[in-house]
């Protein structure tokens, strides 16, 4: 779906942030991409999703791919039919004037017909425990509402590659067990989904790649793993330390 190769990226007025860095994504594989704070990993996720170079600039090397063509050959509309993405900050994401309209934007864009959109409003609003606030002003919301929100809007399309950049950190219990439901009942259709995080939580057992950046953004490892059960030598010599009790309720600490 997804192919990195020797990836370098710098901003125009930055360090080089990314590094020689390959791997690869499936259909149906669900990668963590794991690094401390400002080791790249928004800047990556620029990179897989089109957003470099087709809205912010720089210096690249090597290439990312998707479906085999050159991501900065393709057409950045095109793309984002494919490639939904929750960037870090949700506030970058939400336009609409009203909860419903900020899902409905990108549905019109796509050219959903109104009662479809309207139908696939209602059901995401339910999902994440918005229904009362449909009609609010999203300014207004909680960090966790726009969070939610902005997820809510990216499923609604539909997308085939799910992106998102560290989604659980404004999120209470409840929401995370939504996502995490979410995220699971996404990946059994068989799509894509990145999720980055800045370690390793309980959610690896459920993950089928895991991807570490070292602080000055080079590929330390990937781990491409059964379940990592038998891996936690490995992620120790990396200096991760996967929670020891990895049972379902304690998931996301
Ligand atoms: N638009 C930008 N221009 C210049 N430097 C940037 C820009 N965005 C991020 N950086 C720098 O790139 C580095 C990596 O940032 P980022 O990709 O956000 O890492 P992470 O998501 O792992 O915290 C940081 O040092 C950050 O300051
Ligand atoms: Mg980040």
């Amino acid at each position: 779906m997804i192919e990195v190769r020797n990836l370098g990226f710098k901003y125009f007025n930055s360090r080089k942030i990314l590094s020689n860095i390959s791997f690869s994504i499936n259909s149906g594989e669900f990668v963590l991409i794991i690094g401390p704070s400002a080791s790249g990993k928004t800047t990556l996720a620029y990179c897989i999703s089109g957003i470099i170079p087709h809205i912010i600039d720089g210096e690249i090397e090597g290439e990312v791919f998707f479906k085999g063509i050159k991501i900065s050959e393709l057409d950045f509309s095109e793309i984002s039919r494919d490639i939904g993405v929750v960037l870090q900050n949700p506030e970058a994401q939400i336009f609409g004037m009203t909860v419903e309209e900020d899902i409905a934007f990108g549905l019109e864009n796509l050219g959903f017909k109104e009662d479809i959109i309207e139908r696939k409003i209602d059901y995401w609003l339910k999902m994440f425990d918005l229904v009362k606030y449909k009609n609010y002003n999203p300014r207004f919301l909680s960090g966790g509402q726009k969070q939610k929100l902005v997820i809510a809007s990216v499923l609604a399309m539909e997308p085939n590659v799910l992106i998102l950049d560290e989604p659980f950190i404004n999120l209470d219990q409840r929401g995370k067990y939504t996502l995490l439901k979410i995220i699971l009942d996404f990946k059994n259709k068989g799509k894509s989904i990145v999720l980055i995080d800045k370690k390793v939580t309980g959610i690896i057992k459920f993950v089928d790649k895991v991807i570490v950046l070292s602080n000055d953004g080079r590929l330390l490892s990937v781990l491409e793993s059964e379940k990592f059960l038998s891996s936690r030598e490995r992620f120790e010599k990396l200096g991760i330390f996967p929670p020891r009790n990895s049972l379902y309720k304690t998931i996301i600490i």
